[in-house]
Parts: C-alpha cells; sequence; structure tokens
C-alpha cells in the first residue's frame, strides 16, 4: 500500500520515526526547531501489518505527534520570535486574584474544604452543573429554571478536549465517518485519526458549514453505499478555530433538521463545539445555540469550555448530552479518570455564582476586541487594497483570523514562506493541518493567526513580518 506522509510518497508504510535515513534536510530543520515532520499523516487507511519490533497499538501507531504541542515548543524554544501560532489566551487578563479569592474561600468552609479536597462523582460537581445550568439559560435568553431537566444530562470534563475524546470514544470505529467544516479545528483531526475514523471535509462560508454541501456530501455517501458508516457532523458554531467564523443563526435549526432527516440507518449526530461562546466583539446578543433548536435533546452534543472565557489553566469544560449517550460516555469517563478535579470544579462554580466569571468575560471582550482590530489593521496596511491577492476573515470574537494567498503559494511547512518566517521571526499554524483528507487534499494557502497572545506591538510587528516574507512569494503571482 502506499500512504502519504508529509507529502512524500512511501511504500509499504513506512514511517519516518521507524527509518531515520529517510529524513531530508527540510525535515530536520523542522524537528530541530520543534515542528513535526508529519504534517499530513492524518489516518488514511488501515496500518500495514504490525512490526514485529513494536508493541504499540494500532491507535498509537496511527496517532501523530500533536502539531499543537511542536508548534508550542517553537515558540517556548526562540523568545524572540512573535507566536501568532499558539491558540493560548491573554497572560496578563489571567483572573489569578479573583481565583485565589475563590480557592480560599471553598477551602476555609468547614465542610466544602474537605469535600473540595475529596475525590467527586463522574459526572460532575453538583454546584458546578447548577451553575452551568444557569449560564445556558442566560445564554439561551431563556426564563430560570427552564432548563433544569437538562442537568441529568449535564457531565463535566477535564477541558472540552476531553469531552471531543470521549464522544469520538463512545461513538467511532475504525472506518466510521465524521463530517468536518472544511478547514476545522485540527486538534479534533487527531482525535479522528487516533480512533480511525474517517474526516470527510464540507466547504464553508462567510456562515460556516455549507447545508447545500452537506447534504451534497451526504447524498454522494449514500450512494457509496456508506451512510450506515456516518455517526457525527461536527461544527465549531462560534467564533471557529481556524476560521473566526461562525454558523449563521438560520442554518442552526437547519442543521438539526438535516441530520434528524439522514438518521435513516442509526443516529446521526450533531456535535457542536462551542469552545469560543461567550468571546463575541459585536454589540449583539449572540445567536441560539444549534443545541437549542433540538427541541427533542436526541440530536445535538453540546460541548462547551471555561478555558477561553476564564483560564485553560482551569482545564475545565462540560457537555450537555443526549440521553442515549450519557451512561456510555460516564462509563469511558469513569476508565479515564472517574471525574474532573473536585477543588477545580467548586472554585469555578463560585467564580460563577458570585459574578466574577461575568465581569471576566466582559473584560475579557474589551481587550480581544482591540487586539482583534490591531491585528485587521495591521493585515489592512500590509496586505491591503484593491489589488491584493491576499484575504482574511474579519471575526466577530474568539481569537483567530485565517489568512489566505493565491493557490500557488505555499504556506505549508514544506514551503518557503514557512521557512522564511522562521528567519524573520514570526510562527503561524499552517492551515493545511486543519483540512480533512477527504474528499481532497489539504489546501496548503492557507495560515491560522492567533492574536489572543501577543503585546499589540508584537501583532503588528508579526504581521509585518509575515507580509516582509511573504512578499518575494507574492511578487510572481501578483
Ligand atoms: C475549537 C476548540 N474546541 C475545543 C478546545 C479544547 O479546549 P479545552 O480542552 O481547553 O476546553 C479548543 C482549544 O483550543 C478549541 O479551539
Amino acid at each position: 500500500m502506499t500512504r502519504v506522509i508529509a507529502n512524500v510518497e512511501t511504500s509499504g508504510g513506512v514511517s519516518l520515526d521507524a527509518c531515520p535515513t529517510t529524513l531530508t534536510l527540510w525535515q530536520r530543520s523542522l524537528e530541530l526547531s520543534g515542528v513535526s515532520s508529519r504534517p499530513q499523516s492524518r489516518y488514511l487507511g488501515p496500518l500495514p501489518m504490525t512490526p514485529t519490533t513494536s508493541s504499540l497499538s494500532a491507535a498509537s501507531r496511527r496517532t501523530s505527534p500533536p502539531v499543537i504541542s511542536s508548534l508550542m515548543q517553537a515558540a517556548l524554544a526562540n523568545p524572540a520570535l512573535i507566536s501568532l501560532a499558539a491558540g493560548f489566551v491573554d497572560q496578563e487578563s489571567l483572573p489569578a486574584e479573583a481565583t485565589a479569592r475563590a480557592v480560599a474561600e471553598v477551602l476555609a468552609h468547614p465542610v466544602d474544604g474537605r469535600r473540595a479536597l475529596q475525590y467527586g462523582t463522574t459526572g460532575g460537581d453538583a454546584s458546578l452543573r447548577s451553575e452551568i445550568i444557569r449560564l445556558l439559560e442566560h445564554g439561551e435568553g431563556v426564563a430560570r429554571g427552564a432548563y433544569e431537566h437538562v442537568m441529568p444530562r449535564v457531565v463535566v470534563t477535564q477541558g472540552s478536549q476531553q469531552l471531543l475524546y470521549l464522544v469520538a470514544e463512545a461513538l467511532l470505529d475504525p472506518g466510521d465517518i465524521v463530517l468536518v467544516e472544511s478547514p476545522t479545528y485540527f486538534v479534533f483531526l487527531g482525535v479522528l485519526e487516533t480512533r480511525g475514523a474517517r474526516a470527510i471535509g464540507v466547504p464553508v462560508d462567510d456562515g460556516g458549514m455549507r447545508l447545500d454541501a452537506l447534504e451534497a456530501t451526504l447524498a454522494e455517501i449514500e450512494a457509496r453505499g456508506e451512510l450506515d458508516r456516518v455517526k457525527l457532523i461536527y461544527t465549531i458554531s462560534e467564533h471557529s478555530n481556524p476560521t473566526g467564523l461562525s454558523l449563521a443563526e438560520d442554518r442552526r435549526g437547519p442543521l438539526v433538521e438535516l441530520a434528524k432527516r439522514w438518521s435513516k440507518h442509526r443516529p446521526i449526530y450533531i456535535l457542536e463545539d462551542a469552545a469560543y461562546r461567550g468571546l463575541s466583539y459585536i454589540d449583539a446578543p449572540e445567536p441560539h445555540s444549534v443545541w437549542s433548536f433540538d427541541a427533542t435533546g436526541d440530536t445535538v452534543i453540546l460541548a462547551r469550555t471555561f478555558s477561553k472565557t476564564f483560564s485553560p489553566g482551569m482545564k475545565t469544560g462540560f457537555g450537555v448530552l443526549p440521553e442515549a449517550l450519557v451512561r456510555p460516555i460516564l462509563g469511558l469517563k469513569g476508565n479515564h479518570d472517574f471525574g474532573s478535579s473536585n477543588l477545580n470544579q467548586m472554585v469555578l462554580a463560585r467564580l460563577l455564582a458570585d459574578g466574577s466569571y461575568a465581569r471576566q468575560v466582559e473584560r475579557l471582550k474589551g481587550l480581544y476586541r482591540a487586539k482583534r482590530d490591531v491585528m485587521l489593521a495591521a493585515l489592512e496596511t500590509h496586505f491591503g487594497g484593491t489589488d491584493s491577492t491576499v484575504r482574511w476573515t474579519v471575526p466577530a470574537g474568539g481569537l483567530f483570523v485565517w489568512f489566505s494567498v493565491p493557490e500557488g503559494v505555499d504556506l505549508g511547512p514544506l514551503g518557503s514562506v514557512w521557512a522564511r518566517c522562521q528567519e524573520e521571526g514570526v510562527l503561524y499554524v499552517p492551515g493545511q493541518y486543519a483540512f480533512a483528507n477527504e474528499p481532497m487534499a489539504p489546501e496548503t494557502n492557507h495560515a491560522r493567526l492567533c492574536f489572543g497572545v501577543p503585546e499589540e506591538t508584537d501583532l503588528y510587528e508579526g504581521v509585518r513580518r509575515l507580509a516582509t516574507a511573504l512578499a518575494e512569494c507574492l511578487d510572481p503571482v501578483a
């Protein structure tokens, strides 16, 4: 069989790890800078026979080194580098004082203090789950108590990443199909790779996943006789990672209706990843979640997190599950950790209850709105103009701008722009990581730029360096 590894065709599934002499210069330079040399080794079918020297499971062997940690390492290794890559949050704004106060209050309490230091339940702390219900009610603009009945279907997880993993573990066998936005959150593509699932991309426009394209993709899959393998539609509904764009409100109800209509052989669930909900920079209420359109509650899995709106260090997220998935997911979470950190949960519950959380979200909105504006202004300065061939998204929230150059220009880790950017001292996430391998090869002319971490001056300077690195590559195609 033939397997594509980092655009290099190798036969027999020989991995670069297993064959160090095949490392070329570019691979070495990427390794040295801490960047994975296997940017496209997403799951492409069954692996060859287990090498006799390895005891690793098939799941482990098909898992590529995580792109994200290698990019973060590159940034940490070179402090002069301006990283527009890492999806970290603004360091200075992290709510240390409010958290310290809440920790002290929880621990000072005669009963809660010790309860917080004990194991909890697999589903999560009751006080946090109750605050989560209030948060959902507030976000959807419904009366207090309207979602009380949902409480048994709320599970608190170690960040929303654990929920994404648990959902994949609960639903997907090797060869099962997940329909994802094109582009999508590349870490989730890694989860699918580990599960041996097939990710098939669905085109997006300014309103997120295109429902006509989704319908057409499902029809093609059905014509191939593979509809029974489709288990999940994954959408990042708010200010997506990586595009910064949201699913249009008028697509949300129809998306739920579409999933139900195509659930011919078995349920096709929607996994709504709303990691950036709350971080909206326009003066309008956020749209209703996709989840809120699921009147029967049996189709949409809602994944949320407190990482972006409060603190990734608390690593606390949650899911609202269809009834049929509660027991399977709690069973799997039981095997993972039999419950997330009780202390973190109780501290968060307190911060939500006393209004600190809401105040922090308001503060972050102002801060990130300003950073976004700096990045957009810098892009306009360096790439704007009516004859410009460069495009970028204008996100109404979140942390990301999706940056695109003409098709012939390669922003991937094998292209010259990537290397020139390292010389100039700026890092971005190559957009190709964010594409599924089906129905066509990942596009290489995009980059994900994050405005969360750098100071405003660095944001401006980072874009200037990007422009310098790109100048010579863009000239010939301009
Ligand atoms: C779209 C999306 N989903 C989920 C996550 C997971 O975040 P956490 O596990 O910190 O909640 C992230 C983190 O960057 C993300 O961007």
